[in-house]
């Protein structure tokens, strides 16, 4: 006779006022010696619930962590972005480093570590929005405010890999202390104009926002539109970026002409362009979320067969339609304390780094997700696709 699962999964409670309607909480879960019935609860969960909080996780091992993340995916094995986080100019590369012993999992953080799982005298750096936005907030007031850094995808978005199912991410070390931010949405940041968004966080939060409310929220002729869209992304997507500066609120890029031309890239391979639909289908409730990578969209292709090639208008129309998505009331920023592990659905939500560590505010995650064995499945048909 099967074993049951004793597992309790305990949905977030959001105050009413707030429009996070995901995420859940585990308490107990023996996550070294995973039973198959515990498994399909999280399962479960994370199809449900799309951000799943483990608590009490500190000195889980790198090989408990990657088996859990493979377990969504039991054929697929390598990390996320492969071997294209080979080239050192991806925007990517220095924000990562790799456990010997367990080359899937990345260690990410912040600060100086003498020793750690087989690395040693590392240092993370927690990435910073004045590095990568087109505007930053004034160094004097950096302590307090702050921005959303990328809002994105876990994917490679070009060649064989696959958009992982999802990531695992474990903090191993936190700074103390309580500190909280001020995130801004506008590079405006006067505090009289009630018509900003900001919203308040921990420091060095992880913030969350979902596809199925950023598709839900849409007009029912947007929804149409995010149906029949497919979302082409550019060839080399991280070197393709890195000298491009992001918007204010961390959602895409503006568009001042600075993404690499093509003879400045890898060579490249047609075939290996990924073009993938603007909704994704949720394995277990069918739900569709709408899930583009807002930095990496290149062209839009629509239903009529009309392709928009202006990147100017690619990003316009792709920030209308994600923007509502991450309005205050719908963001879930977690608090991260010393053991939570969070599994979220890479394919539901979209995440963001946030915040600014002072010196010596040491902080140590494992990261951890691998590249699916299959694309995303978008709506069924041209039937389903037209509501119908
Ligand atoms: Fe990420």
């Amino acid at each position: 006779m099967a074993i049951s699962s004793r597992l309790q999964v305990e949905p977030l409670q959001a105050p009413e006022s707030s429009g996070v309607n995901f995420g859940a909480v585990v308490p107990n879960a023996n996550l070294e010696n995973l039973t198959d019935a515990d498994f399909e609860v999280i399962r479960e969960a994370l199809y449900t619930h799309q951000v799943v909080v483990f608590k009490n996780q500190q000195g889980l091992s790198p090989k408990a962590q990657f088996e859990l993340t493979r377990r969504f995916d039991p054929s697929a094995t390598s990390y996320g972005h492969g071997k294209t986080l080979d080239a050192k100019r991806s925007i990517l590369h220095p924000d990562l480093k790799t456990i010997p012993h367990q080359p899937q999992v990345q260690v990410i953080g912040h600060g100086f570590v003498a020793e750690h799982e087989g690395l040693t005298n590392i240092q993370l750096r927690h990435p910073h929005h004045k590095t990568f936005h087109a505007t930053a907030i004034p160094e004097d007031l950096d302590r307090d405010h702050t921005r959303f850094y990328r809002w994105h995808i876990d994917a490679a978005l070009y060649g064989e890999l696959a958009p992982p199912l999802v990531t695992t991410l474990l903090a191993a070390s936190v700074p103390g202390g309580g500190r909280r931010q001020t995130c801004h949405y506008d590079d405006d940041m006067s505090s009289d104009d009630d018509s900003l968004d900001t919203l308040d966080v921990a420091l060095g939060t992880t913030a969350f926002a979902s596809g199925y409310t950023t598709y839900d929220q849409l007009s029912p002729e947007d929804q149409l539109y995010a149906r029949t869209t497919k979302v082409e992304y550019a060839e080399h997507p991280y070197i393709w970026m890195s000298s491009a500066k992001s918007r204010a609120d961390g959602l895409g890029l503006v568009s001042q002409g600075l993404e690499l031309a093509p003879e400045q890239l890898p060579p490249s391979d047609p075939s290996q362009i990924q073009t993938l639909p603007m909704c994704w289908k949720n394995p277990l409730t069918g739900k569709l979320a709408l899930q583009i990578h807002p930095s990496a969209v290149r062209r839009l292709h629509l239903a009529d067969g009309t392709v928009v090639d202006d990147l100017a208008e690619v990003r316009d129309i792709c920030h209308r339609l994600q923007r509502p998505g991450i309005a205050p009331r719908n963001v879930y920023a977690h608090d991260w304390q010393v053991g939570d592990l969070v599994l979220f659905h890479n394919r539901g939500v979209l995440h963001s780094v946030v915040g600014a560590f002072a010196e010596g505010e040491v902080r140590l995650f494992h990261q951890c997700n691998v590249a699916a064995s299959h694309f995303p499945v978008g709506p069924d048909s041209e039937v389903d696709a037209a509501g119908n």
